[in-house]
């Protein structure tokens, strides 16, 4: 079976940018620490490919440097998107239920997908595929935003695996999800 992971930043009352799309302060509401990427290395080099949301794709897009590089890019969109030339043979468009995508991916080897963007990370949640989250909150509060989770038709439990402070107040929290409890 592939596993789905997510590795996320978020505010402390959830969201992932603002309303806008700007998340500026993951960097600047707290102190830099030198050399420290949260576990970021890590986790990227366990993954084989990604799955990310059409608007996700556009921020990334919008880097100075293609930050996935060398790993297998899918965005999902229900209309057609630009792949820039450079790009083309890393990223790939889909458009299928979460279920669809993940047993394309199996089918062609994925084993780990790492998958994000807010509403795709609660596409994927709310048919239980995802299994770990790997979530680091910023202290801060921006009152509105882009939400990380979303409506669920049934309750999910989490396990938590790991939580570690870090001077600068980030916390990251890692969770396995255990199961959904039926809706009544
Ligand atoms: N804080 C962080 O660590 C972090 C991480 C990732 C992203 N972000 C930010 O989050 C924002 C984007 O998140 P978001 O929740 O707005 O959107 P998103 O999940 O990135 O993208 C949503 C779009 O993905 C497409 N999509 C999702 N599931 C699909 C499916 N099964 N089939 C076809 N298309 C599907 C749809 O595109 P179409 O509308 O084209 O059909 C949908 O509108 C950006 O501002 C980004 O920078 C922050």
């Amino acid at each position: 079976m592939t596993k789905c992971s997510v590795f996320i930043a978020t505010s402390l009352d959830g969201f992932i940018a603002r309303p806008d799309g700007d998340f500026t302060w993951l960097d600047t509401s707290a102190p830099h620490i030198e050399g420290e990427d949260y576990g970021f290395a890590e986790f990227y080099s366990s993954i084989d490919g990604l799955v990310m949301g059409r608007k996700t794709y556009e921020t990334a897009l919008g880097f100075p440097e293609w930050p996935y590089a060398g790993k297998r890019l899918v965005v999902l969109s229900n209309s057609s998107i630009l792949i820039p030339p450079h790009l083309a043979k890393d990223v790939e468009q889909m458009s299928a239920s979460p279920h669809e995508v993940v047993r394309q991916l199996e089918l062609t080897g994925a084993s780990h997908l790492y998958v994000d963007g807010g509403l795709t990370i609660q596409g994927f949640l709310s048919v239980g595929l995802i299994n770990e989250i790997t979530m680091t909150t910023i202290p801060i509060l921006l009152g509105s935003g882009i939400p990380l989770f979303g409506p669920l038709e049934r309750d999910i439990l989490l396990q938590i695996i790991s939580s570690r402070s870090y001077p600068n107040g980030f916390v990251q929290t890692k969770y396995i999800i255990s199961h959904s409890i039926p809706a009544d």
